[in-house]
């Protein structure tokens, strides 16, 4: 019996030992990363549900092209987690882009878009694509106001997505619509879980990891609920980040001239190499890592981080222990973004396709 008992408490305490020790990562990762919500509102573009059914129909028509072709799904694919998994994205006329293309899950956390943040929200960032020549191509705003306006069953949802306007299908409307759909694009996952309190939902070599991406440094840039989207910050803060990446870049791609990141927006030393912190939501899936996606596999990319980032050389269980935890981050799209909108059919009015 003595012994019975002697092992039930020593159970007992080693139980209220690890439980104190996960309280504390708990209490620490709350901090650090907030809850997730399921909507990123924005008091100018309120998220309502007609618009939300519109941005969906307009993130998946080709007609929003050129060529009739390229949607914004062409390079964000919902199916694949919001991006194309190509190093960097093609585009009209099978234009190779200079970037990759991030995803759109979780993006309306960013608080500014695209990797040299030149866009200040979702709203803006998506009046870009469009008429970018490398990617949608469409000769001007006029040019899609258009397009749609020659298909009547889309008028009548911008009627009701944006009551009260007397010319409700505009270029401005036309982006505000996709963008009320992006932010409806937060995907949770199994770390969402321990956040709300269930420790148990991550495995021990998980908490490890994500024990490690504290004490390492890492959740520094890649903090809040996208795990990411924060900041801005040199991308090879301990050296040339060319030079850890360089081993990675695959032969048959040509070679790029370096990216100077915000540099090229601003003009100031100061953001010479500057990048968006990226989120973390999701990594496993949205390979390959980088702006110039040089990188396939998700243990280089941590080392890669943990030298340019932080001049920290991590051991192999280290590297095996954070990527379980960024696993953990691999969340379920909603249900609405993995439905498929049927399209209404172009008219003859309808502008035809080029090439
Ligand atoms: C960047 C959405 C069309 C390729 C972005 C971002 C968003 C977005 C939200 C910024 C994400 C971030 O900074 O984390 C859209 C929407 C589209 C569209 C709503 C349709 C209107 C396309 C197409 C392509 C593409 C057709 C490929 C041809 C890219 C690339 C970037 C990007 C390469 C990064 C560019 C940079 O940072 O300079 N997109 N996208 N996108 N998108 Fe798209
Ligand atoms: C990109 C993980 C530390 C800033 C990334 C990516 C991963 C990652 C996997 C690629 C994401 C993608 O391409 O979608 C980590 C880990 C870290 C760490 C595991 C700790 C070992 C840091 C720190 C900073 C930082 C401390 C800030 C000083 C960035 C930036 C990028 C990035 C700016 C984008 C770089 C670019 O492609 O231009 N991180 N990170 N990271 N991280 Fe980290």
């Amino acid at each position: 019996g003595g012994l019975l008992v002697g092992l039930m408490l020593g159970g007992a305490v080693y139980a209220q030992k690890s439980a104190g020790k996960d309280d504390e990562l708990l209490a620490t990762a709350r901090q650090l990363f907030g809850t997730l919500p399921e909507v990123v509102d924005n008091p100018q573009n309120p998220v309502t549900k007609e618009k939300v059914q519109l941005g969906k129909m307009l993130y998946h028509d080709p007609r929003l092209s050129k060529s009739g072709l390229i949607s914004c799904n062409t390079c964000h694919n919902l199916a694949s987690y919001g991006v194309d998994n190509l190093p960097t994205s093609i585009g009209h006329r099978w234009s190779i882009g200079p970037r990759n293309a991030p995803t759109v899950y979780n993006s309306a956390f960013n608080v500014v878009q695209f990797w040299d943040g030149r866009a200040k929200d979702l709203e803006e960032q998506a009046k870009g694509p469009i008429l970018n020549p490398i990617e949608m191509a469409l000769d001007s705003p006029e040019e899609a106001v258009k397009r749609i306006k020659s298909i009547p069953e889309y008028v009548e949802l911008f009627k009701k997505a944006f009551p009260n306007e007397k010319d409700p299908v505009t270029y401005d409307n036309i982006a505000k619509a996709i963008a009320a759909f992006e932010r409806t694009l937060q995907t949770p996952s199994r770390f969402d879980e321990f956040l709300k309190g269930n420790t148990n939902a991550l495995n021990e070599q998980e908490k490890r990891g994500l024990k490690t991406f504290i004490e390492v440094g890492c959740a520094g840039c890649h903090n809040g609920p996208a795990v990411g989207g924060r900041m801005m910050v040199k991308f090879g803060v301990t050296g040339p980040y060319w030079e850890a990446t360089r081993k990675f870049v695959t032969l048959d791609k040509p070679t790029q001239p370096v990216d100077v990141g915000r540099y090229a927006v601003t003009h100031k030393e100061e953001d010479l190499y500057v990048f968006k912190v990226p989120t973390l939501r999701n990594v496993e899936k949205t390979y390959p890592y980088f702006h110039d996606g040089s990188v396939w596999s998700l243990e280089d990319a941590v080392r890669v981080m943990a030298k340019t980032q932080l001049g920290k050389d991590l051991t192999d269980q280290q590297v095996k222990d954070i990527v379980a935890f960024l696993k953990t981050l691999t969340g379920t799209p909603p249900k609405h973004a993995l439905e498929l909108p049927v399209l209404p059919s172009s008219t003859a009015k309808t502008p035809k396709p080029q090439f």
